[in-house]
């Protein structure tokens, strides 16, 4: 691969969209250096009563000032946040939605975690996610990534090449194998519904393995890589499955739909869903397109 920098494939989203990447980007050392210094929790709840973790409301502290300082975000959604931030000098031209630092359940256990973005121009601060001009996420692992899609092209980013602090492109025009090898399967098998039985004794007769991380994150970036079919699926006590639908699911369903692959919620796209509010969940089954358009199949069948 050419030494292509993030910083020069950026320009050709102009220079408002490249501050907003770079504003998380930038960002990469100050946080990664801080992840082993606050694995605590705090006493305080987000909006989803969930116990935040230090980290959270750190991170969510560090990205919310760096994109005030960029002067392009007119709001910002973050999943550490009642309520949106939005810019009272109004001089940005987009919104911004941020899992500032998912899969912060895993911090304890240090599994993986990352940051997931998603970039939109529009008036409506609750736009569907096809209207997104860019999504990313960064991946701090051994290895630490940057994933981004602009609706063609999905490419990964790696830092830290050669000793550089810069990010690095290290792979283009990423696709999703089909069937693909993975199948990451959240929540308790005793709740979920028929359906989702059904759509992993399906997933196993193609001989799918089993891998499943606890991160978001993490689990999509196996799928891009392997191809298959990550789900956090409706349960019988939770309908609506656990992940949110603008901070994590429609820039994920963005970079995956680039690669190739599909987002569904079970019915339809999940990039077309018109979220209804800014905390809203949503079931969630995503990877290479023909493993889960049989899911919305098998699904269709128990209505
Ligand atoms: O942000 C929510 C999240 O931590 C995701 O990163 C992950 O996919 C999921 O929840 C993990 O949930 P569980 O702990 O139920 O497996
Ligand atoms: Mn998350």
């Amino acid at each position: 691969m050419a030494d292509v920098k993030l910083n020069d494939r950026l320009q050709a989203y102009g220079s408002e969209v490249a501050k907003i990447v770079r504003a998380v980007s930038d960002a990469t050392d100050e946080v990664f250096t801080e992840l082993p210094h606050r694995r605590w929790k705090e006493a305080t709840k987000n909006i989803y009563g969930e116990t935040q973790e230090a980290l959270d409301v750190w991170t969510n502290q560090i990205f919310l000032k760096r994109m005030q300082e960029t002067g392009c975000v007119k709001a910002y959604i973050s999943e550490e946040l009642g309520e949106p931030w939005i810019n009272p000098d109004d001089t940005g031209g987009y919104t911004v939605t941020i899992d500032p630092l998912d899969g912060s359940s895993n911090i304890e256990s240090n599994n993986c975690f990352g940051t997931i973005v998603g970039i939109h121009k529009e008036k409506d601060l609750l736009a569907e996610g096809r209207k997104q001009v860019l999504a990313f996420y960064n991946l701090y692992g051994p290895i630490t990534t940057l994933v981004t899609a602009d609706g063609k092209h999905a490419c990964e980013y790696v830092k830290h090449r050669k000793g550089s602090s810069d990010y690095w492109l290290w792979k283009e025009g990423l696709k999703l194998s089909d069937p693909g090898k993975l199948m990451g399967l959240g929540g308790s098998p005793n709740k979920w519904t028929p359906a989702v039985k059904d759509f992993v004794d399906y997933m196993t007769t193609l001989k799918l393995k089993v891998r499943y991380g606890g991160a978001f994150v993490g689990d999509i970036n196996q799928i891009l890589f392997y191809g298959g079919c990550f789900m956090y699926p409706e349960m019988t006590d939770k309908p609506q499955g656990k992940l949110r639908l603008v901070i994590e699911c429609n820039p994920m369903a963005y970079i995956i739909s680039t690669a190739g692959g599909y987002a569904s919620n079970g019915v339809s796209a999940i990039l077309d869903a018109k979220p209804k509010e800014y905390d809203e969940r949503t079931p969630v089954y995503i990877g290479s397109t023909s493993v889960v358009r049989k899911f919305e199949e098998i699904r269709a069948k128990y209505k």
